[in-house]
């Protein structure tokens, strides 16, 4: 299996918002793809603060400047130990960034999927990619209200 040399190769996938403002319009709102910045794989605080927040919100209930010019409202990340009888869904969250659940939001993509863009940050290496996915899903896991 060859590995792919993704060199200086730019990978456009976050989103960012941008406002502008004219002079009699009121502000538009537009969702932009900014390439994604390389982050330590051992701090899920760091990835979420470059990869979630825009979205997601820095307290990850959703409210993040991208939230209102998206079609499905970011979830409340706090609430899914709460709303999975206080188990925490380890499992679930995991594939969900991987890309491998059946999010409805993953045919209008508006919750990116992390999988492969990890894979192209780790260069193909497989297990830095699990190392990020967990270490997300552990982050995700300590803003869990009770
Ligand atoms: C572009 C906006 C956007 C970004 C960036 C984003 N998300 Fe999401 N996320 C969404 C949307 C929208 C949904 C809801 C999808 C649906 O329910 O259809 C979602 C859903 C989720 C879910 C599923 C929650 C549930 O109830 O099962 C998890 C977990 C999640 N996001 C985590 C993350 C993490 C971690 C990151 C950063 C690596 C991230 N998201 C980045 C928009 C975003």
């Amino acid at each position: 299996m060859a590995v792919k040399k993704l060199a200086s190769a730019l990978l456009v996938v976050v989103l960012a918002v941008t406002f502008s403002v004219n002079a009699q319009e009121q502000s538009a709102k537009t969702i932009k793809r900014v390439p994604v910045k390389s982050t330590s794989p051992a701090s899920g605080k760091e990835m979420f603060a470059n990869y979630c927040v825009t979205c997601h919100g820095t307290d990850g209930k959703g409210g993040g400047p991208a939230a209102a010019a998206l079609k499905t409202t970011p979830p409340d990340l706090t609430v899914l130990a709460r709303n999975n009888g206080g188990k925490y869904p380890a499992l679930k969250i995991s594939s969900t960034l991987r890309g491998e659940s059946s999010l409805p939001a993953h045919g209008s993509k508006e919750m990116p999927i992390w999988g492969p863009l990890f894979r192209s940050v780790a260069g193909g290496h497989e297990s830095e990619v699990q190392q990020r996915i967990s270490n997300l899903s552990k982050y995700v896991e300590s803003l869990q209200v009770k």
